[in-house]
């Protein structure tokens, strides 16, 4: 879907605006940090620091915030950003992606990865690279369903 289209659905996808939706992106991180890093707590502080991220991202040409709205509500957000690493000196890096639970399994991931994709191609990156935890079924599945491959392996021994 093309930036400012909707959907069949009533769904748009545009850029992040910082005073119209930073409070519904910062409300999706006590999700994304909760499940995805078990023990994490959001807290005023996380969000308080998170929030200076964000705005910071949205002054720098190497990072790029959409979300998807529908009936005037956020129900969905991606931030990309274009790194360099070892051997590649432009590579997409998905920072952060969320669907709405109401929203789940309609292909909505799907729509803000392709969004990514398309942002990272026509900004020279070579590949595009996320990081997720594995028992996160909903996020890997789409990751593969989309084309990503595991290519390094973050390993922990508990004491
Ligand atoms: C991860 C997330 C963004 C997926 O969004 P979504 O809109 O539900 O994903 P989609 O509907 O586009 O899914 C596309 C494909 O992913 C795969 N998929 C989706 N849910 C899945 C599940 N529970 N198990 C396995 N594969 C799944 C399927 O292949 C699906 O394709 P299909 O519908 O044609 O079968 C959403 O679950 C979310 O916001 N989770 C909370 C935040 C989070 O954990 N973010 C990831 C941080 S790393």
């Amino acid at each position: 879907m093309a930036l400012a289209d909707k959907d069949e659905a009533g769904v748009e996808l545009r850029k992040l605006n910082w005073r119209r939706d930073r409070a519904a992106v910062l409300g999706f991180q006590y999700e994304i940090y909760e499940t995805n890093f078990p023990g994490c707590i959001v807290d005023d502080t996380f969000i308080r620091d998170y929030s200076l991220t964000l705005r910071d991202a949205l002054r720098n040409p190497n990072d790029s915030l959409l979300v998807l709205e529908k009936d005037g509500q956020v129900v969905g957000f991606v931030w990309m950003s274009l790194v360099s690493t070892l051997l590649d000196t432009c590579v997409g890096y998905i920072k952060n992606i969320y669907v709405a639970q109401e929203l789940r399994g309609r292909g909505y991931g799907r729509m803000l990865l392709e969004a990514a994709d398309e942002w990272f191609q026509t900004h020279g990156a070579t590949k595009a690279t996320l990081d997720a935890s594995v028992d996160n079924e909903q996020a890997v599945g789409l990751y593969e369903h989309v084309g990503y491959r595991t290519t390094r392996l973050r390993m922990e021994k508990p004491y």
